[in-house]
């Protein structure tokens, strides 16, 4: 097998193409022959060693790919070799192939395509389990979705969609704003030439949005918790600005009746299986109706992983960046 190694925690300078020995499958993994694996925010803090999970170098980079089974390991009685199935893990997934835990495999319905599956579970699974379960978001609600055009903001502006809501999507640019009209946003702000407060206000006559997804962080944060409505609920989600983490005066969810959300969708799913497999099953059963879709950004042979970073980095990229094997 092939497979980028992480050398060093250089960013994508301390990345390797390597020829490493093909891994068997421990007892409970199954073994993915790789055909797409998608680029998560989480990839470009692993690499640097500043995201909550530290891997032991050497390590393969890579929190999300789809593929087929090619071997099963002991113990695993609900996957065959041949099965298609997406999968994430802390790391693994810019390679070829990749062992995995077998609970941590998504298996796919028939004819479900291979890029979209890689760009499925991590955003979608976030954003569904961020407002409807967090959230607990009702249809005719208002939602702003902070760095919309990303992945897990494309994601919350489609299932807030599909859930009744409306939806202002807010991002930093007009070509992103436009993109997420086409994705099904009711209306968008670009933040880097509006304010966002102003736009707010003048969108919901004074209210405020119900629900605010915020996977940025910054100087958004306070910004939006402060034109919320009243009961808003605040998804913290992320912090994509970088930077310090904001913090909020704690008057402000007192003069709103607001609450402060936080939404850690990898823990939600090891501590609670049935309720992230019921959100999966909606999820897959709206990728079935056209609900929703991954907004596919480009689509990089795998050899390409450092341009796909850098399209990260540089905030161009508008859904998913895919790294597919030939
Ligand atoms: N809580 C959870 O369970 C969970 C799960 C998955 C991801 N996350 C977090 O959610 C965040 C977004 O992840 P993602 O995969 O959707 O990332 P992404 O695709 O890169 O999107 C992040 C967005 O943040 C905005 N942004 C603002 N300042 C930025 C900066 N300095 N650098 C990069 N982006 C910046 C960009 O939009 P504009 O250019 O339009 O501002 C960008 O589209 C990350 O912090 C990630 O760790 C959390």
């Amino acid at each position: 097998m092939h497979a980028w190694l992480c050398e060093s925690l250089d960013g994508v300078d301390g990345l390797k193409w390597r020829e490493l020995p093909t891994p068997e499958p421990r007892a409970g993994e199954v073994r993915v022959a790789i055909r797409a694996a998608s680029l998560n925010f989480p990839d470009s803090l692993t690499i640097v060693g500043k995201y909550q999970i530290k891997p032991e170098l050497p390590f393969v980079p890579g929190s999300e790919f789809a593929g087929r089974v090619d071997a099963v390991g002991d113990g695993v009685t609900h996957l065959k070799v041949g099965d298609t199935v997406a999968g994430t893990a802390a790391s693994g997934g810019f390679g070829t192939h990749a062992c995995i835990d077998a609970r941590r495999v998504l298996p796919l319905p028939a004819g479900f395509d291979m890029a979209d599956a890689a760009a499925f579970a991590f955003t979608y699974g976030t954003s569904h389990h961020a407002l409807l379960d967090r959230g607990e978001l009702k249809a005719g609600e208002t939602v702003l979705v902070l760095g919309a055009a990303g992945g897990v903001g494309t994601a919350a502006v489609q299932i807030a969609k599909a859930a009744g809501a409306r939806v202002i999507a807010a991002a930093s640019s007009d070509a992103k704003c436009s993109f997420l009209k086409d994705l099904g946003a009711d209306a968008t702000i670009n933040y880097a030439s509006t304010p966002l407060r102003d736009a707010l206000k003048s969108l919901t006559e004074g209210k405020g949005p119900d629900i605010v997804y915020d996977p940025v962080g910054g100087d958004l944060a306070e910004q939006a918790f402060r034109s919320i409505a009243w009961r808003g609920r605040f998804l913290v989600v992320g912090f994509a600005a970088g930077g310090s983490i904001p913090a909020l005066p704690l008057n402000l969810p007192l003069l709103k009746g607001a609450s402060i959300v936080g939404v850690f969708w990898g823990d939600f799913a090891r501590r609670e299986p049935k309720a992230f497999a019921a959100g999966m099953k909606q999820l897959l059963q709206w990728y079935a109706e056209g609900k929703v879709k991954p907004a596919i950004d480009c689509k990089l042979p795998m050899a390409e992983l450092r341009a796909a970073y850098a399209r990260m980095a540089t905030r161009q990229v508008q859904g998913k960046v895919v790294l597919v094997n030939d």
